[in-house]
């Protein structure tokens, strides 16, 4: 919750008359008057720093005008409907509003121009993984989650990787090759293979195939990240494959239930305390079967789903989870 972050009126007042007295230099010794929750009015209309006088009273007018507004806005809080208050508060801040990916929202989004994850994204992009889609804040999730393990013991894992547009963000984002690590990518290559989509997921318009033909460009996109090793098969057969005692980022893109579940259970003893499990399909209305059979997943480790409105999840094992144990 932001606090109340109005002046009173009378700290208003004082404000804009010191401001303008000090301006035409009549008072230059006297003691500021402050609004300690919210600063001065003069610092707000810019210290009058190459400015002339009527620009000066202008800005500090302006300045009056926000802050009885946003004075308005706080008493409004408690009169209005929550639903048209939170509207009027998105039109109002619909300047900077981030749209993507099935997410409105008017928070700060300023990750994105952060010129590291800038080329990250662009790399994780470039194999046209996402089509004309953008995925800006589910990439920075993917892209924060493996930085915030990188020091951890442990290997990096994808499960449904296509043309390794998160995996190549990230190993870029965390400077991969100075990690000493492996990241171990497992896909097909070619899509879902139908024997593993359950009778509900297909109802659900989850469908064999989905994805063209693509190891040959994953293998070229990586080929200049040191520690990548590009598994190409299903799910979970090929799991055995992962020459890894430990792992410190999981992330699973399957969509599709069973060989995610299947993935999870196989790390869940290697993941390092610590480590956090990236599930991108979370969240999103078709694949409700795999939210719930991570909800009992986590359920049964003792741990829950942190669920984004990305659509993603994250699961942090703790300390001393539980271990792996039938679900
Ligand atoms: C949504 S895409 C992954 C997107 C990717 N994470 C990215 O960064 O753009 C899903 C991928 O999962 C793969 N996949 C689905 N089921 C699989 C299975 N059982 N074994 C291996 N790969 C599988 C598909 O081939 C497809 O490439």
């Amino acid at each position: 919750m932001r606090p109340l972050d109005v002046p009173s009126e009378a700290a208003v007042v004082a404000n804009v008359a010191f401001a303008v007295r000090t301006e035409r230099g009549s008072v230059r010794a006297a003691p500021r008057p402050r609004d300690n929750r919210f600063g001065s009015i003069r610092r707000h209309a810019g210290e009058g720093a190459g400015k002339n006088l009527d620009e000066q009273h202008r800005a500090v007018g302006e300045c009056m005008l926000r802050k009885l507004f946003h004075r308005a806005g706080n008493r409004a809080r408690f009169v209005l409907p929550p639903t048209l208050m939170s509207v009027a508060y998105m039109l109002y801040r619909a300047g900077g509003a981030y749209f993507q990916d099935g997410l409105v929202t008017v928070h700060n989004s300023d990750f994105c121009k952060d010129p590291k994850f800038h080329e990250a994204y662009a790399l994780g992009k470039a194999p046209g993984s996402w089509g004309r889609q953008d995925v800006e804040w589910r990439a920075y999730v993917c892209c924060w989650a493996a930085w915030s393990v990188r020091e951890k013991d442990g290997d990096f894992v994808e499960c449904g990787v296509n043309r390794g547009g998160l995996s190549r963000a990230v190993s870029h984002y965390v400077d991969f090759a100075s990690l000493s690590k492996r990241f171990w990518l497992l896909d097909t290559y070619e899509g879902l293979p139908e024997h593993l989509i359950s009778e509900d997921e297909r109802r659900r318009g989850i469908l064999p195939g989905g994805y063209d033909a693509c190891y040959d460009q994953v293998v070229e996109t990586f080929r200049s990240v040191p520690g990548v090793q590009i598994i190409k098969g299903v799910v979970p057969d090929t799991l055995t494959q992962v020459k890894a005692e430990k792992i410190c980022y999981l992330s699973i893109d399957m969509n599709n239930a069973a060989p995610e579940i299947a993935a999870a259970e196989y790390f869940w003893d290697r993941l390092v305390s610590g480590g956090i499990i990236v599930l991108d399909d979370y969240g999103w209305a078709k694949q409700i079967n795999q939210k719930i059979a991570f909800d009992k997943f986590a359920a049964t480790r003792g741990v829950r789903p942190l669920s984004l409105p990305t659509g993603q999840a994250l699961i942090i094992k703790p300390q001393r989870a539980a271990k792996s144990g039938p679900t």
